[in-house]
């Protein structure tokens, strides 16, 4: 299976710290943002790793990251999303890259405590479609939220006024490689943007999705807030432990 890491858009939510720079290149605790990502990645056996960048700095990438030598690997592959159209839209991206095969998707600004290797094992023996991961939060209207019937998920709804489950979809997906067929077919949501949500309730919608709950904390940090909560979780109980 192949990794991938969406790094671009523009980080409006954090202005002014993202005027002059990428977000994913600002600091979480001792490290940038993006090394947790790609930690993710590695901890669960992937080491053939896209990263999407794009808006601000994209150069920067190269000089912190290279070729990925401080984390064990040989080689890394980068591309530049223009604008900020989505993260369906920074996906579209790495058709190529994905040569057809499986692949799992990290948003760069999602951080973890644990592995997926276990996730990521599971979703290898199944045949096709895609597998989400589960959190339970305090706060869900922030995110994609599903709403469930016992074990089964009917949809996703994103960022909802009035979530109807406790639970936020989080920014690690898995996908076969349909999923390029699937963006094709997307319009721009009312924010202007290719939804991965509609990416995946289209595999609901085809009875190919599975999920899973994620253990450990997970935090997203595109705003002030969660960007503040992500450095303490660091700080207090590390992250991406095996
Ligand atoms: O964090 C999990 C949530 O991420 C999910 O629960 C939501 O369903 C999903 O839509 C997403 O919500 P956000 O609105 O918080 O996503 P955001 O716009 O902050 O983008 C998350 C990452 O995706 C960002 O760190 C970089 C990447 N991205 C985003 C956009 C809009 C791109 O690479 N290109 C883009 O154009």
């Amino acid at each position: 299976m192949k990794g991938v890491i969406l790094a671009g858009g523009l980080g409006t939510r954090l202005h002014p710290l993202t005027k002059i720079t990428n977000k994913h290149l600002l600091p979480v605790y001792d490290r940038p943002m993006i090394f947790y990502p790609i930690q993710t990645l590695i901890n669960a056996g992937i080491d053939d790793i896209m990263i999407v960048t794009g808006g601000n700095s994209a150069g920067d990438f190269l000089k912190l990251l290279g070729n990925g030598k401080d984390f064990g690997l040989k080689h890394l592959n980068y591309t530049y999303q223009e604008g900020e159209g989505g993260i369906a839209d920074a996906l579209r991206l790495v058709e190529h890259f994905a040569d057809k095969q499986p692949i799992c998707v990290v948003l760069g600004d999602n951080l973890i405590e644990a592995n997926i290797r276990g996730a990521a094992d599971e979703y290898a023996k199944q045949a096709n479609g895609a597998k989400i991961l589960l959190k339970k939060v305090p706060d869900p209207e922030r995110f994609g939220v599903p709403v469930l019937d016992g074990e089964t998920v009917l949809k996703i709804e994103e960022k909802p006024k009035e979530p109807k489950s406790d639970f936020a979809v989080i920014g690690i997906y898995f996908y076969d490689p349909t999923v390029f067929d699937v963006i094709r077919t997307l319009k721009p949501s009312g924010r202007g943007e290719l939804e991965i949500t509609d990416v995946n309730n289209h595999y609901i919608d085809k009875g190919e999705m599975t999920w899973g709950e994620l253990d450990g904390w997970w935090t997203d940090a595109g705003t002030f807030e969660s960007l503040l909560r992500a450095s303490n979780m660091v700080a207090e109980t590390g992250a991406n432990k095996l």
